[in-house]
């Protein structure tokens, strides 16, 4: 794709993509998060934008600068990413759920610092809400994309993922390879379709395998 003459494939649709980490708090100076930085859904966010799309991203938080001409919405727990999603899905043709949204918070907030005691501490945690597989139970005409982060088993797992979420497309991420997952510029990644095929990809830059993934899903339109 040409930057002097960009596909506009995506013009007219409304892509919502989630990005970064979620932070669930402890107390008001301690949350559990993970290691996403948010690299790959903001490249996705920048890609479709170039391609045309009205583009929404709903992040949680990331060091990285909000992508010029998207709808920026800040979040940072699962349960306010999901509700922030909420508002915008009736309007949207596409979500990408690239955010590694935190599967469980605390059960209650601490509302005071909690201070350390002579014996162990154990938080209990509760569930989140499985965003994309909420979405899926309501998906209309809407092409929906999930990843998965795995570190065994990926293509199996990936799959399960994709039909339980009821997704279109979703993009397998071993996380353990050189090159891949977490923070880095670069992905390797295998794309599956809810039609049973698989594609294995060469390792590339975020930025470029945006494209790729956006290249199937505009086929899809
Ligand atoms: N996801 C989501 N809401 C959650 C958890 C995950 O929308 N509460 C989305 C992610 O954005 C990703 C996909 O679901 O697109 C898969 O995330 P992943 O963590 O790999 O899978 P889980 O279904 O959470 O399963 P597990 O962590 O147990 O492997
Ligand atoms: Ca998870």
């Amino acid at each position: 794709m040409s930057l002097l003459n960009p596909r506009l494939d995506f013009a007219g649709k409304t892509v919502l993509v989630t990005s970064g980490p979620t932070r669930e708090a402890i107390d008001p100076v301690r949350f559990i998060s993970n290691r996403s930085t948010g690299k790959m859904g903001h490249a996705l966010a920048r890609a479709a934008l170039a391609r045309g799309a009205k583009v929404i991203l709903v992040s949680g938080p990331t060091d990285l600068p909000v992508p010029l001409g998207v709808e920026y919405v800040p979040v940072t727990s699962a349960e306010e990413m999901y509700r922030r999603v909420r508002d915008y899905y009736r309007d949207c043709d596409v979500v990408i759920g690239a955010a590694a949204v935190a599967d469980y918070r605390p059960r209650q907030f601490s509302q005071q610092k909690l201070k350390k005691g002579d014996s162990d501490l154990v938080i209990e945690l509760t569930r989140n809400p499985d965003i994309l597989a909420e979405l899926g139970k309501d998906k209309g005409n809407r092409i929906l994309v999930g990843f998965a982060a795995e570190t065994q088993d990926l293509i199996a797992n990936a799959v399960d993922k994709m039909h339980k979420k009821n997704l279109d497309l979703l993009v397998a991420n071993d996380v353990t390879l050189e090159g891949a997952g977490f923070g880095t510029d670069t992905n390797i990644v295998t794309i599956i379709s809810r039609q049973g095929d698989t594609t294995p990809l060469p390792g590339m830059a975020k930025s470029d395998l945006a494209n790729v993934i956006l290249d199937r899903i505009s086929e899809l339109f």
